[in-house]
């Protein structure tokens, strides 16, 4: 039996088009995908600590495509970036200022480095999508807060983005580092008409998940550190990154990487990034026309934001959103506000313009900005996310949970944004939101990390939903 092989072969014999990452879908040319390329550090492939070396040769290549004074390959996706540039700037029990928007790669950071969260909150925007923290308030906390480091999450999983500008400034005037997760938006840096990325904006450190709208392989991340980061601090991310990064990388993801590095030199593939936003936003157009709500559109139009138009969003009843689009392709994210899908240059248009007729048979006479309004619960802080993590825990039932510490977060996924983080007290809203959203997450696109039967990691469908919680003492 090889179960993974025979569902990869199910998967890749339905030929639905695929509105997910990677973003080569399956149909750009890999070249270097050989099996003799599979190997690990042999010879000259071996990375040398002094001297230079194919793999350091590739990266300041990469670098040079986005004016980074340094890019690190990632064979670990943008996980391996956020926490080497966490851990990097910061010293245990400091505070960080961090979008509580952050991917679940941003909180498991915060317990390694035992850091102290000061949240910067989102607000919530139709279908109760998260939308981008606003620059201005962000600043401010970061002034009032004195942080170590400020952790930003741009673009959102939406594509949504804010500028940095005022950020950025008070950074730089407190002198504190400022990392950018844009897991999202490895494409945006040098092509027109996408959002504008965090590197140019003035970010030290910046996480890319190259493979989630580039042409690399899956698990392919890159760290670029700013110009003008401070040497002691660029040698501390490569010491982090000897710490976690595994010893035997693949040379194909990295070869991956290294073919990225070269079409991000041809003009040609710049050109095409750049028809291919200018189509996507005749195509929301066109949509919006017959009836759809396109997120990114909204953000755009109506609240003078930035989107990427490699992502379509079309809010509405997700139920019937689904069912729309399962015909024609795979969705990267759905939930009961609307699909979420990743597009590229890779894709075909017509099936897209299919699917979204599909999906605007759906939207008769309803108002997204109104009907398919969602809540997003927040929690306050009770403890240190390290400390929850290391606390005596308890399960109990969902009713018993209110008011009690989370001691596992709770991870609806996609996203990996907790809807509770460790150290966060359990909220009614929480209980509220799992019982309205947890049959959804069950259904089998996706799942819902930390809802948990009495018996650690198994299904709540077997016994009693519940949470683990940090154990009172017993009085
Ligand atoms: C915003 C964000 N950051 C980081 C990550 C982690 O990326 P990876 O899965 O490539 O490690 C993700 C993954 O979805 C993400 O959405």
């Amino acid at each position: 039996m090889t179960p993974i092989i025979q569902a990869l072969a199910n998967y890749s014999a339905s030929d639905l088009a695929r509105w997910h990452t990677p973003g080569h879908k399956g149909r750009a040319s890999l070249p270097y995908l050989l099996p003799e390329f599979d190997v690990t550090e042999v010879r000259d492939l071996t990375p040398k600590s002094v001297g230079g070396d194919v793999i350091r040769q590739s990266e300041d290549l990469m670098a040079e495509t986005f004016g980074a004074s340094r890019s690190r390959y990632s064979v670990q996706g943008a996980t391996l970036p956020v926490m080497a540039a966490i851990l990097a700037a910061t010293t245990p029990y400091s505070r960080v200022v961090v979008d509580r928007i952050a991917h679940q790669s941003v909180h498991s950071a915060l317990v390694l480095g035992n850091l102290e969260p000061i949240w910067a909150y989102p607000s919530l925007g139709p279908g109760g999508y998260l939308l981008p923290v606003d620059d201005k308030e962000r600043a401010q906390l970061i002034m009032r807060s004195q942080p170590e480091a400020v952790i930003v999450t741009s673009p959102t999983y939406e594509g949504l983005s804010s500028p940095l500008t005022e950020t950025r400034k008070v950074c730089q005037e407190m002198n504190i580092a400022l990392i950018v997760d844009e897991a999202h938006g490895t494409h945006f840096a040098e092509h027109q008409g996408f959002p504008q990325d965090a590197l140019s904006q003035g970010a030290d450190l910046v996480c890319h998940g190259a493979h989630k709208t580039e042409q690399s392989l899956t698990q392919t991340g890159l760290l670029h550190i700013n110009i003008n980061v401070l040497p002691q601090l660029a040698k501390r991310v490569d010491e982090l990154w000897d710490m976690l990064a595994t010893s035997s990388p693949s040379y194909l993801l990295l070869a991956s990487l290294d073919y990225l590095q070269y079409i991000r030199h041809q003009e040609q593939y710049h050109r095409q990034w750049v028809n291919f936003a200018v189509g996507m936003r005749e195509m929301w157009k066109t949509w919006e026309a017959q009836g759809l709500f396109i997120l990114q559109s909204w953000w755009e139009r109506h609240e003078g934001g930035q989107a990427d138009p490699a992502k379509v969003t079309v809010v509405g009843d997700g139920h019937k959103l689904f069912e729309a689009i399962e015909p024609f392709g795979v969705e990267e994210k759905s939930d009961p506000a609307g699909i979420s899908l990743i597009v590229t240059p890779q894709d075909d248009p017509a099936i897209l313009n299919r699917a979204l007729k599909q999906c605007a048979g759906t939207m008769p006479h309803r108002n997204p900005l109104t009907e398919f309004a969602r809540f997003w619960p927040q929690s306050s802080q009770a403890l240190l996310p390290y400390q929850a993590w290391k606390a005596k825990r308890e399960w109990v039932p969902l009713s018993s949970a209110i008011n009690r510490i989370a001691a596992k977060p709770v991870i609806p996924y996609p996203p990996g944004i907790p809807l509770v983080a460790l150290g966060e007290l359990i909220n009614r809203d929480v209980i509220l939101w799992l019982e309205e959203n947890h049959e959804w997450y069950r259904r089998g696109t996706g799942d819902l990390k930390g809802l948990e039967s009495a018996i650690e990691g198994s299904s709540p469908q077997r016994g009693e939903e519940g949470l683990w919680v940090v154990k009172e003492p017993a009085s």
